[in-house]
């Protein structure tokens, strides 16, 4: 099981690598990184979990946060209902993206960046994510607002960017205006 301490932290230059594209079929090693990644996601949203195992929410986590540089992402999110919608895309690419762009008003948060951040991270309002399930068939998703945010996020880590690379931090409030706050 992971825990809070197995996630690279941003000093960690691991994080700035770009992530290699996975072949088909999946790895043993590949196999039980997902599952302890969706496992960990799951369990930080659980308040009790998170507290007894000391866990940091997260919502969304790229293999290279746990040390493989390896193109695959998880994301898990709260539905209305208390289920949890869970997603993992092996070789995710962004196909297509609004023109629109938006964000988190409260501040985007990264497993990996453990200190106070503030400031703008602009992204697609709406993105079109291709990629690969475990079995190795396609699958596209369309997503919007929060959910195009985490891929995005998720994404921008197989490729080394972190969300700090955003904001310039002498003027990290930049063209608010421009952008749309969820
Ligand atoms: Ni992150």
């Amino acid at each position: 099981m992971l825990r809070t301490k197995d996630i690279l932290d941003e000093k960690n230059k691991l994080l700035r690598q770009t992530s290699k594209e996975v072949v088909f079929p999946l790895s043993k090693e590949d196999k039980k990184n997902i599952h302890d990644m969706l496992e960990y996601l799951t369990n930080s949203q659980i308040e009790e979990l998170a507290e007894k195992y000391d866990l940091r929410p997260g919502t969304g986590m790229a293999a290279v946060q746990i040390g493989a540089l390896k193109r695959y992402i998880t994301v898990v999110v709260e539905t209305d209902e208390g289920k949890f919608d869970k997603y993992v895309i092996i070789n995710p690419k962004i196909i297509s993206n609004s023109v629109e762009k938006i964000y988190i008003e409260a501040g985007e948060g990264c497993l990996s960046v453990n200190r106070e951040t503030c400031g703008i991270v602009p992204r697609y309002a709406r993105v079109t994510v291709e990629g690969f399930d475990m079995d190795g068939n396609k699958i596209r998703i369309r997503a919007r607002e929060e959910l195009a945010i985490i891929f995005q996020h998720e994404i921008d880590h197989l490729n080394g960017i972190l969300f700090t690379d955003y904001i310039d931090p002498k003027d990290p409030y930049k063209d608010q205006d421009l952008y749309r706050a969820i």
